[in-house]
């Protein structure tokens, strides 16, 4: 369950995997975008993951209509502030959005800067409008290569002091994190934090890979850890945070079954994992069900439960300011 008084964090959540449906269909009629089905019900199984998904690769496949409505710089303010405002009925108290600008830019040919500014007005909004704080991570989506990703660091970096960290996502099997050792040298000189996709799709090499060659501080997923003893123990003595996302991992075929999901091993051996949703509209779940159904499934008790509750809080890039307007 989900502990009243304690904060109520998300911190790995995509604002583009979290495209309600509803305005899926909003804005593609807007648009005059063909969409595979004209109603709420008959476009779902389209937008939303219905059975699991056999990788990563083709669960991240369902997240492409919710990109494709996103026909001007309009509608990508339209989905950051519905973020922000699903945040906040979610009793969220502090989300971190992260969006990759490039890959919502790419089918109408949005300038990708433009993008990053209009999720931050949207986002800024719906912070003044909603009882909710928020920080904003860029992505860059590994998927479309080196040269793309530059283009969303560039874009990204032309706003640094509105983003707080970079991270890593799409095909990690495809796009190892070796091919963007220069973009996070980039991004730790401007003075943000690190989190990297890492131990999902791939094993814990990559994990170790983020962390020493990229700078991660905290890792997505990370659910290989569990295979290195060496690496939970030096998650553990770094203070490295884990991003856990449990029905996600399922969805995605990373992880088998709940019952199996490393999450309890990790809070068991002192590696600070928290919970989250990941891309909530796609997946049809929420932070609720996170907590309320999905930890408990994974064997947690109600004190690890709690424990990633804190931990969340803990591993959050949030500035000390930040932190003191939350507790
Ligand atoms: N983008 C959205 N969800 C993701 C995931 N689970 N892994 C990698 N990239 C993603
Ligand atoms: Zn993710």
């Amino acid at each position: 369950m989900i502990h009243k008084d304690l904060p109520l964090t998300d911190i790995h959540r995509h604002l583009d995997g979290n495209i309600r449906a509803q305005t899926i269909l909003e804005l593609g009629r807007q648009h005059n975008i063909a969409l595979p089905a004209s109603t709420l019900d008959a476009l779902r199984p389209h937008v939303q993951v219905t059975s699991l998904e056999p990788d990563l690769v083709s669960f991240l496949s369902k997240l492409d209509w919710g990109v494709k409505v996103l026909a001007d710089l309009d509608a990508c303010r339209r989905v950051a502030y519905e973020n922000i405002e699903d945040a906040a009925r979610n009793g969220l108290h502090y989300v971190e959005l992260r969006f990759s600008p490039g890959y919502m830019a790419m089918t109408h040919n949005l300038p990708v800067a433009g993008v990053v500014e209009a999720v931050i007005a949207g986002v800024k909004q719906g912070c003044r409008d909603f009882p909710v704080q928020a920080n904003l991570i860029g992505i860059m989506s590994r998927t479309f290569g080196e040269t793309a990703c530059e283009k969303e660091l560039n874009a990204l970096l032309a706003h640094r002091d509105s983003i707080t960290a970079l991270d890593l996502a799409g095909d990690e099997l495809g796009f190892p994190g070796s091919l963007f050792l220069n973009h996070f040298n980039r991004a730790r000189d401007a003075g943000w934090r690190i989190t990297v996709h890492a131990g999902e799709a791939a094993g814990p090499e990559s994990i170790w890979q983020a962390i020493r060659e990229l700078g991660a501080e905290r890792i997505g997923h990370g659910v290989k850890a569990v295979e290195d003893r060496a690496l939970m123990d030096f998650l553990a003595e770094q203070r490295i945070g884990i991003e856990s996302c449990l029905t996600s991992n399922i969805q995605t075929s990373t992880v088998p079954s709940l019952e199996r999901h490393p999450l309890k091993v990790f809070l068991e051996h002192g590696v600070l994992a928290s919970l989250n949703t990941d891309d909530p509209a796609v997946q049809g779940i929420d932070i609720i069900h996170e907590y309320e159904v999905a930890a408990p499934a994974a064997g947690l008790s109600e004190e690890q439960i709690r424990q990633a509750q804190i931990n969340g809080l803990e591993i959050a890039f949030l500035s000390a300011q930040e932190k003191q307007a939350l507790i």
